[in-house]
């Protein structure tokens, strides 16, 4: 421990020596980089040491990646160094409750990047104050993975515009108060990068940038024990190679995954994350983080190193574009989603427990492993905020725990049979309309696809479905973080079944539920007789209502055991105040009677509706209703 240490500071005097040569003290610009060495470089030091330490280049490694972040900071535009320093006064900027964020495709939603923009009126009529777009960058045509696999992270897909219309939206959309969100895919490439490319013919360089072997040995030997993540597109994680050789690819047969124990692919992607920080972006979605790092004998998903990855990564943004933040993107079991989550690290999180009980308690009627998550599993480190959606452009796996389920009387393989099942409508009254997503017979896993509007059972006009849609929204919008709406789903769109017709969509369910922009149900959103009209204007009260209540800032959460099965409560503390959230998941009205309720004074508010509930007789739901009710301890 004490030898890192040294090495540390050596390698901090070595990397300080190496940058005074370039560059000039009295510069404004150095001297403000050089306050954020002070602070940082140790830090950057010491996880660099960790991952490269061994190799006798580290150090000259480090300084040209230091270097490289000053040359950064100095490019830095100067609205973007403005929001660097209102950030930094106000850390906590993402916790509010004016959060609310929207994901789209480009180009199905709005065209392209100008047809984007001229959809801010509508995003500010919503209440959205963060945008994620899908990936927009050039990617292989028409195999991308939905834009997933990246040719250049450094040029934007020509059919959606250009870089200058992309830092031309960022920069309106943040005057219109919108945080832009863009994915960084930095597990891999697609086949077409140029780095793949020189790979490809040879360039022993560039080989060594991806998982590259010349015959089946190691693949073989790390396949025992590798997950398969898209069987229908290949068995196990490798692929030939066209010359015989075989290349790493834990997703398509075209996204090669990148080899981060090669210290010039982290310095070549960290200066890919810091182009894309000055184009204006604010928050990156740290694509499929679990992936990173490959250790043979291990799954290879969640490693230590992975961790010391991405809080390097963080790091060259502390010292070269301050504001940015990390969104992670781990769909893993909740033990390991929770170790993404630090400010040191990915201060945001997809929230995939919360998203997969919230349908499990619909399939179910039943809240138990649903109200345990939010019991055990919900709260996290001060300054770091969860994702929380209903839904998102992949697919819903059920990645509970076993162990959680089993607590609970439930087998968790029989369980995720059941909710497959239920959610592609092979089960008796089930409501849904899913489909099946990577049905891995040999293994048993599948996952689902479909819209909210049609798992929730709105094709063919379930009783009930528009109520289970506000329902599972409600969740989302009040158990704390930033809630993040799939757009179209605010206006119910349904599955588009014929997504197979379009070039390179066949063997991808997941595009049933990323339709194209559904114009007609627009066009009827403020018609209050039509279920379109039905969800938005739900969607808009709730909006509109969080927006304006102080308890809903921020993560925490408490519990609140109804004692029902089919009813979820919860707590999110205020100042002297709470709101008790109760969610009503099942077809029957239900009853929570007084003495449950008797920890609060008799005098409620419903802050959805405005009225007064009086608590002493209990509190009727409704099938599928829900209240969030400001209460007072009692004294
Ligand atoms: C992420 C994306 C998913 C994509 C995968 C590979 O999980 O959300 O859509 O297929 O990464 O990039
Ligand atoms: C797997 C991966 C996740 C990805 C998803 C895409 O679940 O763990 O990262 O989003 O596949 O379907």
């Amino acid at each position: 421990m004490v030898e890192a240490t040294d090495a540390v500071e050596a390698a901090c005097r070595h990397v300080l020596a190496a940058l005074d040569k370039g560059r000039s003290p009295d510069d404004q610009d150095s001297a403000d980089f050089r306050r954020r060495l002070d602070a940082h470089l140790p830090d950057l030091a010491r996880l660099f040491h960790g991952l490269y330490g061994t190799r006798t280049d580290w150090l000259d490694q480090l300084a040209a990646l230091v270097n490289q972040a000053a040359h950064s900071w100095a490019v830095r535009p100067a609205d973007l160094l403005a929001l660097d320093a209102a950030r930094e006064d106000n850390s906590g900027w993402f916790l509010s409750n004016q959060m609310l964020g929207g994901v789209c495709y480009v180009d199905r939603y709005a065209g392209d990047l100008e047809g984007v923009r001229a959809q801010i009126p509508y995003f500010k009529e919503l209440g959205l104050s963060y945008l994620h777009l899908m990936p927009l960058f050039l990617a292989p045509e028409p195999h991308s993975d939905g834009g997933y696999a990246v040719s250049s992270y450094r040029e934007v897909n020509p059919k959606l515009g250009t870089m200058e219309q992309l830092r031309s939206l960022a920069g309106e959309l943040r005057a219109h108060g919108i945080s832009l969100v863009l994915d960084f895919i930095f597990n891999h490439t697609s086949d077409e990068h140029e780095w793949a490319r020189k790979a490809s013919a040879g360039d022993p360089g560039y080989s060594d940038y991806y998982w590259i072997y010349p015959d089946r040995t190691m693949p073989d030997a790390f396949e025992t024990q590798v997950r398969e993540i898209f069987p229908d597109d290949h068995p196990g994680s490798f692929v030939p190679m066209p010359d015989g050789r075989w290349v790493w690819a834990t997703f398509h047969t075209f996204q090669w995954d990148l080899n981060y124990s090669n210290p010039e692919v982290f310095r070549a992607m960290a200066g890919e994350m810091l182009f894309l920080a000055n184009q204006g972006v604010d928050i990156l979605r740290m694509d499929a983080a679990a992936f990173i790092w490959k250790q043979l004998g291990t799954p290879c998903e969640n490693l230590p190193e992975v961790h010391i990855l991405l809080r390097a990564f963080n790091s060259v943004c502390r010292l070269a574009a301050p504001s940015l933040l990390f969104k992670s993107e781990a769909i893993v079991h909740p033990d390991e989603v929770a170790q993404y989550i630090d400010p040191a690290e990915c201060q945001l999180s997809y929230n995939p427990l919360q998203m997969a009980l919230t349908w499990e308690a619909m399939a179910t009627r039943d809240v138990s492993l649903l109200a345990q998550a939010l019991e055990h599993r919900h709260n996290i480190p001060e300054g770091t905020s969860w994702v929380n959606y209903v839904r998102s452009h992949d697919d819903i796996g059920w990645t509970f725990a076993d162990e959680d389920a089993a607590a609970m009387g439930i087998d968790g393989f029989d369980h995720r049979r059941f909710l497959n099942a239920f959610y592609v409508n092979r089960f008796p009254g089930s409501f849904a309309h899913g489909v099946p997503f990577q049905d891995n017979p040999r293994t048993g896993d599948c996952r689902i696809s479909g819209t909210t509007a049609s798992l929730c059972g709105l094709e063919d006009g379930t009783v009930h479905a528009v109520d289970r849609i506000l329902l599972a929204h409600s969740v989302a919008l009040s158990t704390g973080g930033v809630p993040l709406l799939y757009l179209g789903d605010e206006v119910g769109q349904l599955n588009d079944y014929d997504y197979a017709l379009e070039d390179g969509h066949a063997t991808d369910s997941r595009w049933v539920h990323r339709p194209h922009f559904p114009a007609d149900r627009y066009a009827r959103r403020s018609d209050p007789s039509s279920s379109e009209g039905a969800v938005f204007a739900g969607l808009r009260t709730m909006i509109s209502v969080r927006s304006r209540t102080p308890e809903l800032v921020g993560t925490k959460l408490l519990d609140f055991a109804t004692g029902i099965p089919g009813v979820l409560g919860y707590q999110r503390p205020g100042d002297g105040t709470r709101i008790l959230a109760l969610a009503n998941f099942s077809d029957l009205a239900q009853k929570v009677p007084a003495l449950t309720l008797s920890g609060f004074a008799a005098g409620a508010l419903n802050v959805l509706t405005g009225n007064l509930v009086g608590l002493e007789q209990g509190i009727v739901l409704q099938p599928w209703q829900f209240v969030w009710l400001r209460v007072t301890p009692a004294s």
